[in-house]
Order: C-alpha cells, then sequence, then structure tokens
C-alpha cells in the first residue's frame, strides 16, 4: 500500500514540476497549444513536434487538460529517458524509477517500440521489461490489455518511460451518441472551432447536412463547457490525491451561450437518431435550455430558414464522393448550395469539412487539412 502522506511530502510535493507529452492528430498541434495554455497558463519548456507537445507542468495540469481539452487524444506523464546500452543497464535504470508511487496497484499494459537501437526485437525487449516488474513488484501489479499502459519508446539506446494518464481518447467524453455515416471525430470539430474568429459573434449555427448531429452537439458541448462523465486512468492512481479541482461542480463549469443551433437534413431516419441524441444530453442535466437545438427535415437547397445577414455561421460536414454519394453529385449539390445561399446573402461565415474541393479552395480565405478515415479531408473556413 502506497503511503499517502510520504507521497505528498516527498514525491508529490506541490512545487514538483512533471514533463508531459500530449498526443495530437497531425496538423492540430498548434491549435491544441493554444487551447492547452486556454485551460492552463502555467506550462513551461513547451516543444512541438509532429503530433504532438512537450511540456512541464505542475500536477494540476492533469485535470485541466481532462475536463476541459478537446482537441488533443491523450495525456502522457513522462517519467524519464535514459540511455541503455544492455540488458544490465536497463534494469538499473528501471530500478530507479519508483512505478508504485505513479501507478498504486493497477493492472498494467505494456507497450514497446524499438528504432535505430541495439535491441530491435520489440518483443525481447518487452520481456525484458516484464522480468523486471515480475522480479521487483510480483505482489503489487499484474499485466493485462484493459490496464494502465505504460509506454517504452527505445531510440537511438535512449528508453523513454511515459505513463498513458488518459485510457480511452480524450475526445471521447462519455456522453453516448448514436452516430449515422460518416461522422466527424470530435477532436475535429473542437479545432476547427479555434480557427473561427469571433464564434461567439454568430447567433445561429447551422448545419444544413446535420446528420445524426455529431458537429451541432460537439459545439453545443464545447461552448457549453460540459465535463466529461467518464473515469480517466490517472483518477485510478495514486496521483489524483495530488491534483486540485478535480471535482470541479458540473453546474457553476457551466457557461451561458446565447446561440441556437439549427441542423436539417433531407433524411428522417437520421434525424430521429439526432433526436435521440439531443434527449441523451438533455437528460444528463436538465439545466440545458431544450430549444437551444432545433431541427428540421428539409432539403438544404430549399433553405428553409429566413435570417439577417451576418447573424449565423454555416458550419457543417455536406455528403461527399466516398461512401455517400457519387462524387459528382455530392459536388454538385455543395456547389448549388452555396450558390443559393450567396444569391440570398452575398458573402456569408462558414466552416466545412470537405475533401479537396477548388470552389471551396477559391471561396474560403483558408484551410487545414487532416486524416480523416484512411482518407484526408479540409476543414475550409472563410
Ligand atoms: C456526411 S453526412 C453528415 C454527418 C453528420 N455530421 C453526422 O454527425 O452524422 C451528410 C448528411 O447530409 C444529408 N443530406 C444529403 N443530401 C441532403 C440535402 N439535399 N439536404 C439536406 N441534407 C442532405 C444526408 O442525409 C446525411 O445525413
Amino acid at each position: 500500500m502506497v503511503d499517502l502522506k510520504k507521497l505528498k511530502r516527498h514525491f508529490f510535493r506541490k512545487s514538483r514540476e512533471f514533463n508531459f507529452f500530449l498526443i495530437v492528430t497531425p496538423s492540430f498541434e498548434e491549435l491544441a497549444l493554444k487551447e492547452l495554455k486556454e485551460v492552463y497558463s502555467n506550462i513551461k519548456n513547451i516543444e512541438i513536434i509532429k503530433g504532438g507537445i512537450y511540456f512541464s507542468a505542475d500536477l494540476n495540469v492533469i485535470s485541466a487538460v481532462h475536463n476541459y481539452c478537446r482537441i488533443p487524444i491523450r495525456l502522457l506523464l513522462r517519467l524519464g529517458t535514459y540511455i541503455c546500452n544492455s540488458e544490465k543497464q536497463i534494469y538499473k535504470n528501471l530500478s530507479q524509477i519508483e512505478f508504485e508511487n505513479y501507478l498504486g496497484n493497477n493492472v498494467l499494459n505494456i507497450k514497446v517500440y524499438s528504432r535505430s537501437s541495439w535491441i530491435y526485437n520489440e518483443k525481447k525487449l518487452e520481456s525484458i521489461i516484464r522480468n523486471f516488474f515480475i522480479e521487483k513488484y510480483k505482489n503489487i501489479f499484474s499485466f493485462g490489455d484493459n490496464g494502465i499502459t505504460l509506454f517504452f519508446r527505445m531510440n537511438h539506446n535512449k528508453l523513454t518511460i511515459s505513463i498513458d494518464l488518459t485510457g480511452d481518447p480524450l475526445y471521447k467524453r462519455g456522453i453516448s451518441k448514436l452516430k449515422s455515416q460518416t461522422p466527424m471525430r470530435e477532436c475535429n470539430i473542437a479545432a476547427a472551432i479555434k480557427l473561427i474568429d469571433n464564434f461567439d459573434k454568430y447567433k445561429f449555427i447551422i448545419d444544413p447536412f446535420c446528420g445524426s448531429g455529431t458537429i451541432l452537439i460537439e459545439l453545443y458541448m464545447k461552448l457549453k463547457n460540459i465535463l466529461p462523465k467518464r473515469e480517466f486512468n490517472y483518477s485510478k492512481m495514486p496521483i489524483v490525491y495530488f491534483i486540485k479541482n478535480t471535482d470541479i461542480s458540473y453546474q457553476a463549469s457551466l457557461k451561458n451561450i446565447a446561440h441556437i443551433f439549427i441542423g436539417l437534413d433531407i433524411s428522417f431516419k437520421n434525424l430521429k437518431i439526432f433526436k435521440k441524441n439531443i434527449d441523451n444530453l438533455f437528460a444528463i442535466d436538465n439545466l440545458f435550455a431544450k430549444n437551444l437545438i432545433e431541427v428540421i427535415n428539409a432539403n438544404a437547397l430549399s433553405l428553409p430558414l429566413k435570417l439577417g445577414k451576418d447573424e449565423f455561421i454555416i458550419f457543417s460536414n455536406p455528403p461527399f464522393g466516398w461512401k455517400l454519394l457519387d462524387k459528382n453529385k455530392a459536388d454538385s449539390l455543395l456547389h448549388s448550395f452555396f450558390e443559393i445561399m450567396f444569391e440570398r446573402y452575398g458573402n456569408f461565415k462558414f466552416g466545412v469539412f470537405y475533401p479537396d474541393n477548388k470552389l471551396l479552395d477559391s471561396l474560403s480565405s483558408d484551410k487545414v487539412t487532416f486524416p480523416f478515415g484512411g482518407h484526408k479531408i479540409n476543414f475550409y473556413y472563410n
């Protein structure tokens, strides 16, 4: 059993800083850093690499990231990097780490990588590490796929050891959502929001091709600041006792928002899924004003809404030509929609997820490209 008092005095001291690595979808690193700094300003030694951000901070950053960040995928606690030129050195370095202080007596899942090092056989490296744990911690840790993941990354004979503080990806907020076809990933929606200037200015947020509503629901949850309803790895570890603000009052965290969310879709079937999702969301907290989200069964091209110029933003993931619709048909639907909108409103504000498209290239002021289910998709915005 770990002695919490002793741990507090010597190990997880208030002033002690730790090293972290935030894993992020490639191309969203800068946006994730912007979000991180907004939720926790006291971070140092920042270094961005493709797919993540290194930084150091005190332990409270852990709850801030898990409660409020939506762009990253997971947060790792880096225990250290050690030069290991032999099996003996691996043992010696591992012996210096007080694993039980970090991990309590949780089940462990060991993941090993090796690149450009004397030990290129990952199975062999894994068995060395497992043997170490079996010898030193035989009554403390057991192993299993559902355990807390410990990463051992050997690169040029340097072994970096990290703990996954998150578990299931961070953008999974624990609020169950039913999905129709090709919904956007929650982390991509959170990143897209960060790209739109003055998002709060737009009263109506409209998704004319809303399907099961992932985009509107995620936007709503992000803007409203809805806390996750799930457990993270770190909440099973002794570290949790030394982190402030793990128990933020749910209601106190909620922000007032003035947006009205409107979803349109031609498919009644998909809208039924959306409506179920809205009911799930409202069941969690009756504070949510039900009329914040309106759902309309209509063809986007019939544009059944009467809105003032500059009071809305179109935020959408229209059907595109992979499996949903023939590519030419998809492009022609998108083009007709933009034509009608321009005719009615002149220039209007939009953020649209779509594969490469010449019209969107010419209309948007910028785009960010990111991986999406084995393809690439852009977020076009103006
Ligand atoms: C890529 S899916 C949207 C996925 C959505 N973001 C989600 O979370 O489920 C595209 C949606 O556009 C809808 N759609 C296709 N043609 C349409 C049209 N002319 N007007 C409105 N919706 C249309 C489809 O029914 C489908 O639900």
